[in-house]
Protein backbone atom coordinates (compact mmCIF):
# COMPACT_ATOMS: atom_id res chain seq x y z
CA UNK A 1 0.00 0.00 0.00
CA UNK A 2 1.08 3.48 -1.40
CA UNK A 3 1.37 5.93 1.90
CA UNK A 4 -1.43 8.28 0.01
CA UNK A 5 -3.55 4.45 0.33
CA UNK A 6 -2.63 4.93 3.63
CA UNK A 7 -3.75 8.34 4.62
CA UNK A 8 -6.89 7.68 3.44
CA UNK A 9 -7.48 5.04 5.46
CA UNK A 10 -5.75 6.84 8.48
CA UNK A 11 -8.70 8.92 7.48
CA UNK A 12 -11.63 6.54 7.96
CA UNK A 13 -10.07 5.03 11.01
CA UNK A 14 -9.44 8.69 12.58
CA UNK A 15 -12.69 9.82 11.62
CA UNK A 16 -14.81 6.73 13.19
CA UNK A 17 -12.71 7.16 16.67
CA UNK A 18 -13.68 10.72 16.80
CA UNK A 19 -17.78 9.58 15.55
CA UNK A 20 -18.14 6.77 16.96
CA UNK A 21 -21.10 4.49 15.71
CA UNK A 22 -23.84 4.71 18.48
CA UNK A 23 -27.10 2.23 18.60
CA UNK A 24 -29.84 4.61 19.59
CA UNK A 25 -31.14 4.31 22.99
CA UNK A 26 -34.71 4.37 22.11
CA UNK A 27 -34.97 0.86 20.13
CA UNK A 28 -37.39 -1.86 21.45
CA UNK A 29 -35.30 -4.18 23.58
CA UNK A 30 -36.94 -7.33 23.97
CA UNK A 31 -35.66 -10.84 24.22
CA UNK A 32 -37.90 -13.54 24.73
CA UNK A 33 -36.42 -16.05 26.91
CA UNK A 34 -36.84 -18.77 24.00
CA UNK A 35 -34.83 -16.61 21.96
CA UNK A 36 -32.42 -15.87 25.18
CA UNK A 37 -31.40 -19.01 25.46
CA UNK A 38 -31.30 -19.73 21.77
CA UNK A 39 -28.51 -17.18 21.40
CA UNK A 40 -26.36 -16.78 25.07
CA UNK A 41 -23.68 -18.59 24.13
CA UNK A 42 -23.04 -17.87 21.02
CA UNK A 43 -23.30 -14.59 21.21
CA UNK A 44 -20.71 -14.88 24.35
CA UNK A 45 -18.43 -16.67 22.08
CA UNK A 46 -17.99 -13.78 19.10
CA UNK A 47 -18.42 -11.23 22.44
CA UNK A 48 -15.13 -12.69 23.17
CA UNK A 49 -13.81 -12.98 19.89
CA UNK A 50 -14.02 -9.26 19.36
CA UNK A 51 -11.91 -8.82 22.70
CA UNK A 52 -8.34 -7.99 22.74
CA UNK A 53 -5.20 -6.02 23.52
CA UNK A 54 -3.76 -6.63 20.20
CA UNK A 55 -0.38 -6.53 21.50
CA UNK A 56 0.67 -9.15 19.09
CA UNK A 57 -0.86 -7.53 16.13
CA UNK A 58 1.09 -4.13 17.14
CA UNK A 59 4.45 -5.74 17.66
CA UNK A 60 4.00 -7.43 14.15
CA UNK A 61 2.49 -4.00 12.23
CA UNK A 62 5.70 -1.85 14.00
CA UNK A 63 8.31 -4.68 12.97
CA UNK A 64 6.82 -4.49 9.39
CA UNK A 65 6.08 -0.69 9.33
CA UNK A 66 9.89 0.31 10.29
CA UNK A 67 11.03 -1.98 7.86
CA UNK A 68 9.22 -0.36 5.00
CA UNK A 69 8.56 2.90 6.20
CA UNK A 70 4.74 3.00 6.53
CA UNK A 71 4.51 4.55 10.18
CA UNK A 72 1.10 4.79 9.47
CA UNK A 73 0.03 1.51 9.24
CA UNK A 74 1.15 1.49 13.16
CA UNK A 75 -1.90 4.24 14.01
CA UNK A 76 -4.41 2.50 11.48
CA UNK A 77 -3.57 -0.97 13.42
CA UNK A 78 -4.07 0.90 17.30
CA UNK A 79 -7.68 2.83 15.73
CA UNK A 80 -8.49 -0.63 14.44
CA UNK A 81 -7.85 -2.71 17.60
CA UNK A 82 -9.86 0.07 19.17
CA UNK A 83 -12.80 -0.39 17.24
CA UNK A 84 -12.70 -4.22 17.77
CA UNK A 85 -12.55 -3.56 21.31
CA UNK A 86 -15.64 -1.10 20.83
CA UNK A 87 -17.71 -4.01 19.13
CA UNK A 88 -16.77 -5.98 22.25
CA UNK A 89 -18.23 -3.04 24.60
CA UNK A 90 -21.51 -3.00 22.77
CA UNK A 91 -21.81 -6.78 23.11
CA UNK A 92 -21.03 -6.82 26.61
CA UNK A 93 -23.59 -3.79 27.64
CA UNK A 94 -26.12 -5.60 25.04
CA UNK A 95 -25.94 -9.03 26.81
CA UNK A 96 -25.31 -7.36 30.76
CA UNK A 97 -28.78 -6.02 29.60
CA UNK A 98 -30.37 -9.42 29.19
CA UNK A 99 -28.29 -11.64 32.23
CA UNK A 100 -26.17 -13.15 29.84
CA UNK A 101 -23.37 -14.53 31.12
CA UNK A 102 -19.76 -13.08 29.28
CA UNK A 103 -17.15 -15.81 28.19
CA UNK A 104 -13.83 -15.86 29.55
CA UNK A 105 -12.34 -19.05 27.35
CA UNK A 106 -13.72 -20.94 24.25
CA UNK A 107 -11.41 -23.51 22.42
CA UNK A 108 -11.97 -22.04 19.23
CA UNK A 109 -11.12 -18.51 20.46
CA UNK A 110 -7.77 -19.91 22.33
CA UNK A 111 -6.99 -21.77 18.87
CA UNK A 112 -7.43 -18.34 17.35
CA UNK A 113 -5.30 -16.46 19.41
CA UNK A 114 -2.35 -19.28 19.54
CA UNK A 115 -2.15 -19.01 15.63
CA UNK A 116 -2.17 -15.41 15.22
CA UNK A 117 0.99 -15.50 17.92
CA UNK A 118 2.75 -17.62 15.78
CA UNK A 119 4.49 -15.55 12.81
CA UNK A 120 4.73 -12.33 11.71
CA UNK A 121 1.85 -9.76 10.23
CA UNK A 122 0.83 -11.99 7.18
CA UNK A 123 -0.04 -15.15 9.17
CA UNK A 124 -1.45 -13.07 11.44
CA UNK A 125 -4.06 -11.00 8.36
CA UNK A 126 -4.73 -14.45 7.22
CA UNK A 127 -6.19 -15.63 10.50
CA UNK A 128 -7.79 -12.83 11.64
CA UNK A 129 -9.46 -11.91 8.03
CA UNK A 130 -10.67 -15.36 8.66
CA UNK A 131 -12.45 -14.88 11.67
CA UNK A 132 -14.11 -11.68 10.48
CA UNK A 133 -15.39 -12.85 6.94
CA UNK A 134 -17.26 -15.87 8.62
CA UNK A 135 -17.87 -13.40 11.55
CA UNK A 136 -20.15 -11.19 8.65
CA UNK A 137 -21.57 -13.84 8.37
CA UNK A 138 -22.68 -14.97 11.33
CA UNK A 139 -24.07 -11.34 12.50
CA UNK A 140 -26.19 -11.10 9.83
CA UNK A 141 -27.44 -14.39 10.45
CA UNK A 142 -27.91 -13.10 14.15
CA UNK A 143 -29.63 -10.16 12.95
CA UNK A 144 -32.32 -12.24 10.79
CA UNK A 145 -32.79 -14.83 13.71
CA UNK A 146 -33.24 -12.05 16.46
CA UNK A 147 -37.05 -10.27 16.53
CA UNK A 148 -35.08 -8.11 19.10
CA UNK A 149 -34.57 -4.34 17.38
CA UNK A 150 -31.77 -3.17 19.59
CA UNK A 151 -29.70 -6.75 18.93
CA UNK A 152 -30.55 -6.26 15.42
CA UNK A 153 -29.22 -2.87 14.91
CA UNK A 154 -26.22 -3.68 16.94
CA UNK A 155 -25.47 -6.48 14.68
CA UNK A 156 -25.95 -4.44 11.57
CA UNK A 157 -23.55 -1.76 13.55
CA UNK A 158 -20.72 -4.43 13.83
CA UNK A 159 -21.37 -5.49 10.03
CA UNK A 160 -20.53 -1.91 8.81
CA UNK A 161 -17.57 -1.78 10.72
CA UNK A 162 -16.34 -5.12 9.50
CA UNK A 163 -16.80 -4.46 6.32
CA UNK A 164 -13.90 -1.73 6.36
CA UNK A 165 -12.02 -4.01 8.53
CA UNK A 166 -11.88 -7.00 5.92
CA UNK A 167 -11.58 -4.46 3.13
CA UNK A 168 -8.67 -3.05 4.69
CA UNK A 169 -7.25 -6.60 5.53
CA UNK A 170 -7.60 -7.95 2.10
CA UNK A 171 -5.52 -5.61 0.88
CA UNK A 172 -2.94 -5.49 3.02
CA UNK A 173 -2.68 -9.62 2.88
CA UNK A 174 -2.81 -9.54 -0.80
CA UNK A 175 -0.08 -6.88 -1.11
CA UNK A 176 1.99 -8.84 1.74
CA UNK A 177 1.34 -12.37 -0.61
CA UNK A 178 2.46 -10.31 -3.74
CA UNK A 179 5.50 -9.95 -2.65
CA UNK A 180 6.59 -13.77 -2.77
CA UNK A 181 7.53 -16.29 -5.38
CA UNK A 182 4.33 -17.68 -7.33
CA UNK A 183 4.85 -20.82 -6.16
CA UNK A 184 4.99 -19.93 -2.48
CA UNK A 185 1.85 -17.49 -3.13
CA UNK A 186 0.08 -20.65 -5.09
CA UNK A 187 1.00 -22.58 -1.59
CA UNK A 188 -0.53 -20.02 0.73
CA UNK A 189 -3.47 -19.55 -0.68
CA UNK A 190 -4.30 -23.25 -1.01
CA UNK A 191 -3.61 -23.82 3.18
CA UNK A 192 -5.55 -20.10 3.88
CA UNK A 193 -8.62 -21.73 1.81
CA UNK A 194 -8.08 -25.03 3.69
CA UNK A 195 -7.88 -23.23 6.77
CA UNK A 196 -11.10 -21.15 6.30
CA UNK A 197 -13.10 -24.13 5.44
CA UNK A 198 -12.06 -25.41 8.55
CA UNK A 199 -13.07 -22.55 10.56
CA UNK A 200 -16.22 -22.57 9.04
CA UNK A 201 -17.40 -25.74 9.37
CA UNK A 202 -16.40 -25.58 13.35
CA UNK A 203 -18.24 -22.28 13.41
CA UNK A 204 -21.52 -24.15 11.84
CA UNK A 205 -20.91 -27.62 14.63
CA UNK A 206 -20.65 -24.78 17.47
CA UNK A 207 -23.60 -22.10 16.47
CA UNK A 208 -25.86 -24.42 14.42
CA UNK A 209 -28.76 -23.87 16.20
CA UNK A 210 -28.56 -20.25 15.87
CA UNK A 211 -27.75 -20.49 12.17
CA UNK A 212 -30.35 -23.19 11.86
CA UNK A 213 -33.24 -20.42 12.94
CA UNK A 214 -31.31 -18.11 9.82
CA UNK A 215 -32.45 -20.32 7.73
CA UNK A 216 -29.10 -21.93 6.75
CA UNK A 217 -27.99 -25.53 6.82
CA UNK A 218 -24.26 -26.57 6.64
CA UNK A 219 -23.82 -26.19 3.04
CA UNK A 220 -25.93 -22.91 2.72
CA UNK A 221 -23.67 -21.72 5.50
CA UNK A 222 -20.21 -22.60 3.97
CA UNK A 223 -21.47 -21.65 0.75
CA UNK A 224 -22.03 -17.79 2.21
CA UNK A 225 -18.69 -17.92 3.90
CA UNK A 226 -16.64 -18.76 0.36
CA UNK A 227 -19.09 -15.73 -1.22
CA UNK A 228 -17.12 -13.79 0.90
CA UNK A 229 -14.00 -15.33 0.94
CA UNK A 230 -14.15 -15.19 -3.03
CA UNK A 231 -15.02 -11.81 -2.95
CA UNK A 232 -12.00 -10.30 -0.52
CA UNK A 233 -9.03 -12.83 -0.99
CA UNK A 234 -9.83 -14.05 -4.76
CA UNK A 235 -11.26 -11.23 -6.47
CA UNK A 236 -10.00 -11.98 -10.30
CA UNK A 237 -11.77 -15.48 -9.74
CA UNK A 238 -14.94 -13.83 -8.34
CA UNK A 239 -15.35 -11.36 -11.75
CA UNK A 240 -14.70 -14.40 -14.10
CA UNK A 241 -17.08 -17.01 -12.37
CA UNK A 242 -19.85 -14.48 -12.06
CA UNK A 243 -19.32 -13.10 -16.01
CA UNK A 244 -19.58 -16.68 -16.93
CA UNK A 245 -23.11 -17.28 -15.03
CA UNK A 246 -24.00 -14.43 -17.44
FE1 LIG B 1 -15.26 -6.65 15.39
FE1 LIG C 1 -13.11 -6.44 12.70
Amino acid sequence: MSPDDLRIWLNHFEYHAEHPRCIPQALEDVLEPEERRLIAGSIATFQLGEQSEGNTLLRATQQFARKNQLPALVRIMELFIREEQRHAALLQGFMEEHDIRLKHRDLTDRVFRRLRRLAGLELYMSVLISAELIGNVYYRALESATGCQRLKVLCRTVVADELVHVAFESLLLLELRAARPSWMRALMRMAHRAFFVATAAVVWVAHRSLLRRAGYDARSFLHSCLAQYAFYLEPVTAILASTSVQ
